[in-house]
């Protein structure tokens, strides 16, 4: 008997995913951005695919390194090669990439690159300038021959990027952002003007709003580097009805404060050609699941609740589509 085996590296393009940079290229030119979202498991992943075919919308699927390690690296790529079958089968065949989120070394965005990512970000924005140039460099080196998107960031956004927290944003200076571009060669750069990372965006006194986010630090940097596309991390909106909801059944979520869509509506319409959203999801699976538990103490089926919140999460990710970044019918 002969088993089917397979070589241990394998190309995203075997695999039938696509890189960012046509993606990007028709965000730029048509004024929306492609919405990246994250999945650690398969009612995410699901719900994600389900929403994006619905509304005709591009996705970047991101996996984070925490998602490696919850989900392990191998089956989140099967995953990934999962729904590209599911997608083919139900022929709406929208683009997809399949993107690390927040890769923290070489090794890391190799290791993704060699087993399918067609995009990896290199964040380095915590290091000193030279060595944040040097480490995405050294991946767009070994990247850009196998047509590898890389992304690379400057400026420290405030939260927790990974395993990494950090106390305040470290807003992106403008005066750098035509070096690092022009000396790693990098396909898009992500930028801190105000979002973070969580459901805890910003620290509000009573009735205090909002801050705006420094749109006029991403104009600055539109006008240096005109048609490059940029992205924006931490750009969860934290419904406020998913947090009433966590709250009435049963949760303690306190002061938990997004970014207010018409700002991302607005960021959308500019350079930013990529928005990266988790938390919202999280919220809206724990507030699913937490009415499940009080409403039917009885049930023990993780279908049934893991089911409704599948359902609640195709309606999020549907309405940040169509309403939101503008990425629906753009496939
Ligand atoms: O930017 C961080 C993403 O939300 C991923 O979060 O590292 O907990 O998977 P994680
Ligand atoms: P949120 O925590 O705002 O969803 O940001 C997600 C993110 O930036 C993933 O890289
Ligand atoms: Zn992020």
């Amino acid at each position: 008997m002969t088993i089917a085996t397979e070589s241990k590296t394998v190309t995203y393009k075997e695999l039938g995913f696509v890189n960012t940079r046509e993606m990007f290229r028709k965000a730029m030119k048509e004024g929306y951005a492609v919405p990246a979202y994250n999945f650690n498991n398969m009612e995410q992943l699901q719900a994600i695919l389900t929403a994006c075919m619905k509304s005709r919308s591009p996705v970047i699927l991101q996996v984070s390194k925490g998602a490696r390690d919850y989900a392990n690296a191998t089956l989140l790529r099967w995953m990934g090669r999962g729904a590209l079958e599911m997608i083919k089968e139900m022929g709406v065949p929208v683009p997809v990439a399949l993107h690390l989120d927040h890769g923290d070394s070489f090794e890391i965005c190799k290791s993704c690159i060699d087993s399918g990512f067609s995009s990896v970000m290199i964040d380095a924005s915590h290091l000193p300038f030279a060595e944040n140039v040097a480490l995405t460099k050294k991946v767009v080196d070994y990247a850009h021959p196998r047509d590898v998107t890389v992304e690379g960031e400057l400026g420290v956004l405030a939260g927790i990027e990974d395993a990494i927290s950090h106390e305040k944003s470290n807003y992106t200076n403008p005066s750098d952002v035509q070096e690092f571009v022009k000396k790693t060669g990098c396909d898009s750069l992500a930028i801190s003007i105000g979002t973070s990372h969580g459901a805890y965006k910003f620290k509000l006194k009573p009735g205090e709003a909002v801050p705006p986010l420094r749109f006029d630090i991403l104009e600055a940097i539109e006008k240096l580097l005109p048609g490059f596309p940029i992205v924006l991390h931490g750009a969860s909106s934290v419904p406020q009805e998913y947090i009433a909801a966590i709250n009435k059944y049963g949760g303690k979520m306190e002061n938990a404060a997004g970014i207010p869509v018409e700002q991302l509506r607005r960021a959308a319409k500019s350079a930013v050609c990529k928005i990266n959203i988790d938390s919202d999801g999280r919220l809206v699976m724990t507030a699913t699941i937490r009415k499940v538990f009080i409403e039917k103490p009885g049930e023990f089926d993780p279908r049934k609740y893991l089911g409704p919140a599948r359902e609640e999460l195709i309606k999020m990710y549907m309405d940040k589509n169509e309403k939101v970044l503008g990425s629906a019918g753009r496939d």
